[in-house]
């Protein structure tokens, strides 16, 4: 809640008051009446509801945020920024947007995730349309995949009803269980509605390590080679992706299903991190903390930090993912 939306508040809240209190049986009654009606406007104020006032994309927003809080992934940002603001400039798209992120523990999958939050909704990922499955959290146990599977697709079902413009996040998905997002992949396809409910506009996004280790060897193929990380492109990644992927006997069968029917609209490669990334991370961590961001301490964080190959020592083997907690110890 900020200071306006408070300030609003007490003032309506005072001046009910004080009509009330001229005694007039009119006047108050009609005080009473502009009350409710102005109680009713406020609580949609602080409620958050599926419109405009709550669900606003923000496109320079997402722009900035990824060129300023992202880092090392010159791909991923490209593809998420264009990727999320066609599909949410489009107001009749023909499916929902499929965005599968991959990539090595710590590179920003999340956090991507996370930034798209915030540029479209007012609350973020605290938005009651953001909703978030991790299948050790939410689908632990393989024998009750039947459960689970009639409460994801009622879970669905029941958010985009209430609000077409839902965002689901999918957590690690190579552990999850093929069937299940067998029964989820109805609602990703080019259906106009399925029984009267209209996915289109909601948007879907997958986490999954897979295919990380490819995408770390091409980086240090490229590093080795003395060639600049920039230089790397979305199609020298491609196809080891899709190699590593799609031909994985553990994360192959729900890619498989998934893209014989390009339900995936865009495949998001992130790259491993280097050392100078780690040190931005923590410059950002530090800002965001309202520290005054110095490098001395940024230095001792990212050189704490453990790397590899064990010779080369080129990338984070957790990308930012412990900068948190390295922070404090060194702050
Ligand atoms: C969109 O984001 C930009 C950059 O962060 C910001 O300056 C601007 O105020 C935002 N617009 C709205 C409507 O929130
Ligand atoms: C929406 O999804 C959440 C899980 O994120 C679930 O708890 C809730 O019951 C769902 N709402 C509806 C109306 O189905």
């Amino acid at each position: 809640m900020n200071a306006g939306r408070l300030c609003l508040l007490l003032h309506v809240l005072m001046c009910t008051s004080l009509v009330v209190h001229t005694f007039e049986p009119f006047t108050t009654t009609l005080a009473v009446g502009v009350g409710a009606a102005l109680g009713r406007k406020i609580y949609y104020y602080f409620t958050e509801s599926c419109d405009s006032n709550w669900i606003d994309f923000n496109a320079t927003g997402l722009q900035v945020d990824l060129e300023s809080k992202l880092f090392g992934q010159h791909i991923a940002s490209r593809i998420i920024l264009k990727a999320v603001t066609g599909f949410m400039s489009n107001d009749n798209p023909k499916k929902p947007l499929v965005l599968s992120l991959h990539g090595w523990t710590g590179t920003g999958k999340n956090f991507v995730s996370q930034l798209i939050a915030d540029n479209i909704f007012n609350e973020g990922m605290k938005s009651s349309f953001v909703h978030i499955f991790t299948s050790e959290l939410h689908f632990p146990h393989s024998s009750k995949f039947d459960t689970y599977k009639s409460q994801l697709q009622q879970w669905i079902k029941g958010n985009v009803s209430n609000c077409g413009r839902s965002m689901f996040i999918f957590d690690e998905m190579d552990k999850m269980h093929p069937g299940l997002i067998d029964s989820i992949k109805p609602y990703l396809d080019y259906y106009d509605k399925l029984d009267g409910v209209s996915y289109r506009k909601a948007i879907f996004i997958f986490l999954s390590n897979a295919g990380g280790e490819s995408i770390t060897q091409t980086a240090l193929d490229f590093w080795k080679a003395g060639r600049d990380r920039e230089e790397l492109e979305l199609r020298d990644l491609e196809t080891v992706l899709s190699l590593s992927v799609f031909n994985n006997k553990k994360s192959g069968l729900w890619h498989t299903s998934l893209i014989d029917k390009n339900l995936v609209d865009f495949f998001v490669p992130f790259l491993p991190l280097e050392y100078r990334h780690v040190v931005q991370c923590a410059m950002s961590e530090m800002k965001a903390r309202g520290d005054t961001p110095d490098m001395k301490v940024a230095d001792l964080v990212a050189r704490d930090v453990v790397y590899f190959p064990k010779s080369e020592r080129v990338f984070s083997v957790k990308g930012c993912k412990t900068i948190e907690s390295k922070l404090d110890y060194y702050t």
